[in-house]
């Protein structure tokens, strides 16, 4: 048997809507009913007053600070346990990236970190809503408003996530998505900023769009980016978000199962839940600890040669060599997230995974782990 990591879930509406566009002819990021449709749907779907589509989640992440005008001299608190796109962000618009470690459970930035690091400079705090599941809101907004700060949510796999009732991308300023091929909807690739104040959602659309005048087109009214996901993307968004319920239904079904099965197994870490977040389990994601420490190399090589797909969990911020040279960070500085990004991996947590398939992943994880012990 081969079990993979996971595929998108499909059905004909995504073909029906990209025909649909094609034969339009509307297929750029300017024509077309998608866009609008897409950006009118999701920003409903997360609770937000406006969303504006972009080509991919790093490009949201990037419009989402220069909407906010975050540049030069600024300093931006982020979780160092993340897809480093969260920071090369912070870095493209010359703004310093200051990194925060994770709390051990969750892997979530640790709110309890983050007075200690603010300073004159500090403008804004970005969350990254890890694996699906919130950061602990709460104590984030209280000391952004405490310090006058933004609050921007890096929801690149936390589409539908809640957290005291509240979906992803709907407390901080600005949410971003990714609609990646493995996220939990996908335009293949392509990204979403969610807000509720008109304002970041005008220049957003101005920016992602080389800052066109309102006047003269060609007089430009800024520096601006071409960001824009095309109408045929969105068409997809629109068919995919119209399973989302679905997509999310069968997540947590994957996730009781492995919750249940894979319990009590020493050395072997899972995932948790916290009672005031609802996780959108992107990936079911383990780490190894105890006995089986160190030992990641090798249970991955054996589940692969079992026809078990699994991956390796980020290497944070601090562990990257690129800004350790630079001067950015210290290897020692984030240790939970540096211990996650040596001992965490994310097993089969496809939509599509059938109960056969989960039984087969964890009666493989257990051989190979007794074997390991
Ligand atoms: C937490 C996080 N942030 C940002 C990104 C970047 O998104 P994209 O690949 O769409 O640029 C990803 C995933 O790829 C991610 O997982």
């Amino acid at each position: 048997m081969h079990v993979s990591v996971g595929k998108p879930l499909f059905g004909k509406e995504e073909s029906e809507y990209v025909n649909d566009a094609l034969t339009r002819t509307e297929i750029s990021g300017f024509s077309g009913t998608y866009i609008p449709r897409f950006e009118k749907e999701f920003a409903a779907f997360c609770g937000t007053e406006d969303a504006v589509t972009v080509s991919s989640g790093t490009t949201a992440l990037h419009l989402a600070l220069a909407t906010l005008k975050i540049g030069p001299g600024d300093e931006v608190l982020a979780s160092s346990f993340t897809n480093m796109a969260t920071f090369f962000a912070i870095l493209y618009q010359g703004a310093t990236p200051v990194a925060i470690d994770s709390e051990p459970e969750t892997l979530n930035m640790n709110p309890a970190l983050l007075e200690s690091k603010i300073t004159s400079k500090t403008k804004a705090i970005l969350v990254v809503h890890i694996y699906g599941q919130m950061v602990d809101m709460d104590p984030v907004m209280e000391i952004a408003r405490k310090h006058n700060l933004y609050v921007i949510e890096d929801a690149a796999e936390a589409h539908g996530a809640e957290y005291k009732g509240k979906k992803a991308g709907s407390v901080g300023d600005i949410g971003c998505f990714s609609f990646y091929a493995n996220k939990i909807i996908t335009t293949g690739e392509g990204g979403m900023l969610t807000m509720h104040n008109p304002e970041y959602a005008a220049r957003a659309r101005s920016l992602k769009a080389l800052a066109f005048g309102t006047g003269n087109k060609f007089m430009h009214a800024d520096i601006g980016y071409n960001y824009r996901l095309t109408n045929l993307q969105a068409a997809i968004g629109v068919a995919q978000l119209g399973r989302i319920d679905e997509i999310l239904s069968r997540k947590r079904t994957m996730a009781a199962y492995y919750n249940e099965h894979l319990a009590g197994i020493e050395g072997l870490r899972l995932p948790v839940e916290l009672p005031d977040t609802k996780s959108v389990w992107w990936m079911y994601n383990v780490r190894l600890e105890g006995p089986l420490a160190g030992k990641r190399a090798q249970v991955m090589k054996e589940l692969q040669a079992r026809g078990v797909e699994s991956r390796e969990d980020f290497i944070p911020f601090n562990d990257q060599e690129i800004f350790i040279e630079r001067g950015l960070v210290q290897a020692g500085d984030c240790p939970v997230a540096s211990e996650a990004g040596r001992e965490g991996f994310y097993i089969p947590s496809g939509t599509d995974i059938t109960e056969e398939e989960q039984a087969y992943v964890v009666s493989q994880m257990k051989e190979v782990i007794s074997t390991r012990i």
